[in-house]
């Protein structure tokens, strides 16, 4: 249906387009030819009323010539003239009535002067001519005059009648044209038309002698009036009137309608009319047969074309059915096009499925890039917030970042370098070059070494002082690097920098606990070995004194011995002490009371110008410790105190509870993390050089002359309160005193306080008693002071003797005297084995080192009693007779 509708369409185009060129091209040519005709109709018709015009002027000039002619005839008629002369106007009346008798208008008339009449007489209906006669024939001359005469158009004519030269009368002529019958009867005969004269404003028909008013519409007599008689000629145009002028009769003019030229180009338009109405019927015709002819082939094709469109395989337009030329070229072009489009959609086919494959391709590439991409998205994402976080990390760092350009200048420091440089604001530093913050011998390290090695190596590291905004000197460690771009251009010189001054100082804190944990060792063993030969020294000693009598000189010697190996014993004591390991007991102290008491002691020793006092301020003052130790530790702090101010001054005992932070104990080696309490012993004497102060805690360290000190008394405090938990500081300034610091951990409130044992007498007793010692010399003092007061003794050098021993007599033995250390089976195996044998077995242990550790352990499964190496008789004996009598 749509092939339909446009075929449709293209032929009412087709055949509006030929009806409208054929109309338009008619138009033209009609137009034309109607102009070209009508111009030529409209001159023939001007023409012949020219003509006719001329052959009316002929006419009435051969009519005048005539006339004209017959009057001169007259005039020179010798019968007329002899009649005149003879005065016989009958005679001459009866020629002209015979001769020029009146016809067709004209009237001949003979004046004679003496007569003065007209003969013949001159008619009624012309008696208004006569009076024009008159005045023709006073003048005596040939005349020809035309006159509007009543209404009548005539013409005059006169000629004098001469008798040689004597005038004899006047010959008339009058022509009345309206009178002409022979003429009228021809120019009806001839023309269409009237003849018309024209008289200043009145026009009359020559013929009827009629007035034009009444034939003429108003408007044509005042276009007819306004014209003269010359230019007539030129107005002769009018609707329904031509004028054209008679020549040589002025005023006549020769008026015909214009009736049959329009009669004729109506006639022509009709025609016209006619055939352009039949052109374009034929046009029409023509148009819609050619519209048919071409859209047959087109409709023939479109239907052949929607059947191609349907079936685009079927086939191409069968050119044969096809009769124009131009169609068959069309046809064949549209073959080709066709051809051309089924190849195209055939490519456009493979290429829509290559489109596929492709598409497919670049989906899955696509998919790829887009993984990637979000990859890639996902991963910078991770990268801002890695940047973020590195950011945050630099800026959280208490490590010193600094950039700067390769020629020095700074780019960027981290708050930890601003606050490493005493800059108030990162500000400070950005511009200024790295080599402001080296003083001279930094600077040539810097120069000769860092930054070449840096640019080189890519990195270096090592220890480097700088120096702050305020001139302060900063121990450092710096890592140098070259940060590069991604052409592998060097960019920027990074530094990572370390303040290690509070490091330094915690290094050489910790060196110097380290240097005394050795000492301590060293002395602890040569402190225990010293303890094993003093209990033999010592036993021995106390049993001669015991063995003889004091006016005896050996008793003396004994004593002498005795006392000597006491000193000797004191001293191991303090060096056990400062090697922790002589705590005799774990009672609760009560510092507060401790100090007071230690005051009171004081008071009475102290110089008098020194002032002791104290402040107790701790509210928690009791610690788990040795309350003999404790006065030591006293004791010790105010006579060293005593002797910084050989000139006077203060000293104050002040306690304190504290708290220590792990923060606190990670600043200061030895501190342990806890509730503590705060012993202060405080001076205003010489106080200490940082070097002295480095070594004041080591065993036999002093200051003073020999003689005037051991060097212990620090030594013995630090290990005593290393012993008790807690720890020891220094603050001490030269010139202007000391302070020592002494940190116990806090106990339970104290609800007794203890003193070391110093009972003096020998408690004698009996029972076996076992005694395992490896040393000799301890073993052979021990049998011979507990057989001196009364026990049966047996002793082995080692547990494994001892034990094959007490497997068979366990029953008869009372008390075992037991070594801690021992090679082999030590003390506590030797106890523990003991005690399966008989769960009832009764020991006291032995030993150089205080209660605690091993000591305690054996103690609290189950052995009874404790003696500290080495021992007098007494403080033995007393602890067997206790033991043996539970
Ligand atoms: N309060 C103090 N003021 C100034 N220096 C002190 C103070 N306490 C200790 N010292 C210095 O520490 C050194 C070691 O002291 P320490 O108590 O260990 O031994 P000592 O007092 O010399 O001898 P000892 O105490 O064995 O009699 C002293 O020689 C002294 O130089
Ligand atoms: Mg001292």
């Amino acid at each position: 249906m749509p092939n339909n509708t446009h075929n449709q369409k293209f032929s009412s185009y087709l055949i509006g387009v030929m009806v409208t060129f054929v109309a338009i091209t008619l138009a033209l040519i009609f137009g034309i030819l109607y102009g070209i005709l009508s111009q030529s109709i409209s001159s023939d018709f001007h023409k012949k009323l020219h003509l006719d015009e001329s052959d009316i002027s002929i006419v009435l000039q051969t009519k005048t010539n005539l006339i004209d002619t017959q009057l001169r005839n007259l005039a020179f008629d010798n019968s007329i003239k002899v009649s005149l002369l003879l005065g016989m106007k009958q005679q001459v009346e009866e020629q002209l009535e015979k001769q020029y008798h009146p016809h067709n208008g004209i009237y001949f008339f003979v004046h004679e002067p003496s007569f003065n009449r007209f003969i013949p007489e001159i008619p009624e209906h012309l008696s208004n001519v006569s009076k024009c006669l008159k005045n023709l024939s006073n003048n005596n001359l040939s005349k020809k005059e035309f006159h509007q005469c009543h209404g009548k158009y005539i013409s005059l004519y006169s000629i004098p009648i001469m008798q040689k030269d004597s005038i004899l009368g006047m010959a008339f002529a009058v022509y009345v044209i309206a009178e002409d019958q022979e003429f009228w009867q021809k120019f009806e005969e001839k023309h269409d038309a009237s003849l018309l004269h024209k008289n200043n404003d009145t026009i009359r028909d020559l013929k009827t002698n009629t007035h034009l008013k009444s034939v003429f519409s108003r408007r044509m007599l005042k276009n007819f009036n306004s014209i003269d008689d010359n230019e007539l000629d030129s107005h002769l145009a009018n609707r329904n009137s031509v004028f054209i002028p008679v020549r040589n009769f002025p005023g006549v003019v020769y008026a015909a309608s214009n009736e049959p030229l329009y009669a004729k180009r109506r006639h022509l338009t009709l025609v016209f009319a006619g055939l352009g109405t039949v052109v374009i019927i034929l046009s029409l015709l023509v148009a819609s047969l050619i519209a048919t002819r071409m859209s047959e082939p087109l409709r023939a094709m479109a239907d052949q074309a929607s059947a191609i469109a349907q079936d685009p395989s079927c086939s191409s337009i069968n050119e044969s059915r096809i009769k124009y030329q131009e169609f068959k070229t069309l046809a064949r072009s549209f073959n080709t096009l066709l051809e051309d489009l089924t190849e195209s959609q055939n490519s456009l086919k493979q290429h829509r499925d290559n489109l596929e494959e492709l598409v497919a391709e670049r989906t899955q590439e696509l998919n790829a890039s887009n993984i990637h991409l979000q990859q890639e998205i996902t991963e910078r994402a991770k990268t801002e917030e890695q940047l973020a976080i590195f950011k945050k990390f630099a800026e959280l760092s208490t490590v010193g970042f600094r950039m700067a350009e390769l020629n020095g200048t700074i780019t960027y420091c981290n708050p930890a370098m601003v606050e490493m440089l005493d800059a108030v604001v990162t500000a400070e530093l950005m511009g200024k070059n790295i080599r402001c913050f080296y003083d001279e011998n930094e600077l040539a390290l810097l120069e000769n070494e860092i930054i070449p090695v840096t640019l080189e190596q890519g990195q270096w590291t090592g220890e480097v002082n700088i120096k702050s905004i305020s001139g302060r000197v900063i121990p450092t460690i710096q890592n140098s690097f070259i940060i590069y771009n991604n052409q592998n251009e060097p960019l920027y010189l990074a530094n990572v920098i370390t303040d290690i001054a509070r490091l330094k100082a915690l290094e050489e804190q910790l060196t110097q606990a380290q240097k005394l944990e050795a000492i301590g060792q060293l002395a602890g063993g040569v402190a225990h070995d010293f303890n094993n030969i003093l209990t033999g020294i010592l036993g021995y000693a106390n049993l001669i004194t015991m063995t003889t009598k004091p006016e005896e000189t050996v008793y003396r010697s004994a004593q002498t011995i005795e006392n000597a190996a006491k000193r000797a014993r004191d001293l191991t004591q303090q060096l056990l002490g400062f090697a922790r390991k002589g705590k005799f007991q774990i009672v609760t102290v009560d510092m507060n009371e401790s100090i007071k008491e230690a005051v009171t002691l004081m008071a009475r020793t102290v110089d008098k110008k020194v002032v002791m006092s104290s402040d107790l301020r701790a509210t928690r003052p009791a610690i788990l410790g040795d309350p003999g130790q404790i006065q030591q530790i006293l004791i010790n702090l105010s006579l060293n105190a005593q002797h910084a101010m050989p000139d006077g001054g203060e000293l104050v005992f002040s306690t304190e509870n504290v708290t220590l932070t792990s923060e606190y104990c990670k600043r200061h080696p030895g501190a342990i993390k806890g509730d503590f309490l705060v012993l202060s012993v405080s001076d205003t004497g010489c106080g200490m050089s940082k070097e002295i102060q480095q070594r004041i805690f080591e065993p036999f360290f002093t200051t003073k002359k020999q003689g005037e000190g051991t060097g212990m008394g620090l030594a013995m405090v630090y290990g005593i309160v290393r012993n008790h938990g807690g720890s020891i500081s220094v603050y001490s300034e030269p010139g202007e005193g000391s302070v020592f610091k002494l940190y116990f951990p806090v106990a339970p409130a104290a609800k007794e306080t203890a003193r070391a044992n110093t009972s003096e007498g020998i408690v004698s007793g009996s029972g076996t008693i076992l005694i395992v010692d490896d040393e000799k010399f301890v073993r052979e003092v021990a049998c011979e002071m507990l057989q001196y007061i009364g026990y049966t003794v047996v002793s082995f050098s080692n547990a494994k003797e001892a034990l094959e021993y007490y497997q068979e007599h366990a029953d008869e033995i009372d008390l075992v005297l037991l070594d801690m250390v021992m090679p082999e089976i030590n003390g506590k195996d030797c106890f523990d084995a003991m005690k399966k044998i008989n769960p009832g077995v009764k020991a006291i242990l032995s030993t150089g080192y205080g209660k605690d550790g091993k000591a305690q352990e054996i103690l609290n499964n189950g052995a009874s009693g404790y003696v500290q190496k080495p021992y007098m008789i007494n403080q033995l004996s007393e602890e067997v007779a206790r033991v043996i009598g539970v």
